[in-house]
């Protein structure tokens, strides 16, 4: 048995045109998935700490060292996608190249990323609305916002956005994109009204010392917020839904990333640029730093917008782990009655039933910040073997059809291994114990289910849905 066969593009091609998703999706849409999902906790929650504990005003640098490492993958994702527009993603281009087990173990992976990520979006979902009924003089009780480990019963704001965001997703992708378009409207009009509002204030002093933890510190910073751009690579998702994927991918992954990073930087100057570092220790730093300039009304109008964007994150997360399961089930890796899709919706609801579930659990009972170092961790691993899968890919069908070729791509491969890599070796080493355990149970259920399973052993046709 060959753990290191691959599915080729044709075969993955074959069975996406008998799979009937709604090709709802245009460029736009798509734009605006990878800016619902790529936008949230990074900017809102996160470089609060990041900037007080690691890197100080320089987090701007731990965004451009992030970014650089996205942007490399992002150009071997767009041409991947472009040339194989799948709904599964790294899984899926990793099976097309470097082979089954590896491709078993980045979609085992992809778990840590849109699971246990959103689980942790959730979490900040709930503390932002928390906060926000808190100054509006409604207070919710300790013991049903937070988790067993921080004193709590259960979180349950979490646990009923997530089932709500589930319902919407189990409907269809068509309702779902109209809600998703509105929550980023909200999202990045909040955006702009704190550059609007705080830019003016900036005061140049405040970014000295700029270093104050060194190169170290941007690098650990880089690992914190390497979270916030997370996600771009689940636009490829959604290939399988969109018009005309092999030009609206590209679009989509480099388009969203370009702007998240413009935003993330422009928010982290300001918002350094206006408290000093040492003050941005906590969980919602934008609409801090607009109370400490006295903005009240515009800090809550900024809060709301957090909400709003934490949600599209939340609802495009799940979207895309249930796509991924969804590629995986139909290759035979898992158990194939998950692959259904409903017949009223056209929706894989089993996958979006489990998912959601799982995440709500997740979100009720764990902390957040043990669900975000691992959600990097694993999507970090995804894309350094998917990157790779990349170079593998034109050596090994070079006369594909790639509306998107990405220049120099083995150049491109090896910078985006090594940039991964980097931000990588700089989580916590407990991060690293969970990830080889994940792995490991990862690889167990691979040996119990998965090879024997899968399509290529079986040699079974796929079913026409
Ligand atoms: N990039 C997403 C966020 O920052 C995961 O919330």
């Amino acid at each position: 048995m060959d753990i290191f066969r691959t599915k080729s593009i044709s075969e993955y091609m074959s069975d996406a045109s008998k799979t009937h998703f709604n090709k709802a999706l245009g460029p736009l849409d798509v734009v605006f998935m990878g800016v619902g999902i790529i936008v949230g906790t990074g900017i809102f929650v996160l470089p609060g700490v990041a900037a007080a504990k690691y890197a100080g005003p320089a987090l701007m640098l731990s965004f451009v060292l992030a970014s650089l490492a996205c942007g490399f993958v992002s150009l071997l994702y767009s041409e991947m996608a472009s040339s194989m527009p799948v709904a599964g993603s790294s899984y899926a281009y990793a099976y097309a190249s470097v082979g089954e087990i590896l491709a078993w173990l980045v979609g085992w992976n992809l778990v840590l990323e849109y699971t246990v990520g959103a689980s942790a979006v959730a979490g900040g979902w709930s503390a932002y609305v928390t906060g926000v009924l808190k100054s509006a003089g409604i207070l919710l009780p300790d013991a049903l916002t937070k988790v067993p480990a921080d004193g709590g019963i259960m979180n349950l704001p979490a646990i009923l956005i997530t089932l709500f965001l589930t319902v919407l997703l189990i409907r269809g992708v068509r309702e779902s994109t109209m809600v998703n378009r509105i929550l980023v409207a909200v999202k990045l009009l909040a955006i702009f009204l704190f550059l609007f509002l705080a830019a003016p204030h900036v005061d140049v002093t405040n970014f000295e010392p700029f270093m104050p933890f060194g190169w170290a510190g941007v690098s650990a910073g880089a690992a914190v917020i390497i979270f916030g751009y997370l996600g771009f690579d689940a636009i490829s998702t959604a290939a399988e839904e969109t018009k005309h994927p092999e030009h609206d991918m590209p679009i989509g992954i480099i388009g969203s990333l370009l702007i998240c990073t413009l935003l993330y930087v422009a928010v982290t100057a300001v918002m350094t640029g206006n408290v000093p570092y040492t003050e941005l220790d906590n969980a919602e730093p934008v609409a801090f730093t607009l109370r400490e300039l006295g903005y009240r009304f515009g800090s809550a109008v900024v809060g709301t917008g957090a909400i709003a964007g934490l949600t599209t994150v939340l609802l495009n997360m799940i979207y895309a782990q249930t796509r991924a399961f969804f590629a995986m089930s139909r290759d035979g890796l898992f158990p194939k009655g998950i692959c259904a899709l409903s017949p009223r919706f056209a929706t894989p609801y089993r996958i979006t039933i489990i998912v959601g579930a799982v995440v709500a659990f997740c979100s009720g009972f764990t902390p957040i910040n043990i669900l975000a170092e691992m959600c990097s961790v694993g999507t970090l691993f995804a894309f350094i073997v998917a990157s790779i899968g990349a170079a593998v890919m034109r050596r090994k069908y070079p006369t594909a059809h790639r509306a998107f070729r990405c220049p120099a791509i083995d150049l491109i491969a090896v910078l985006a291994v090594v940039s991964c890599g980097y931000i990588m070796y700089n989580l916590s080493s407990m991060t690293w114990v969970r990830f080889w355990i994940w792995s490991a149970i990862g690889l167990v259920i691979y040996y119990a289910y998965g090879r024997t399973h899968s399509r290529l052993q079986t040699g079974e046709d796929l079913e026409v849905k």
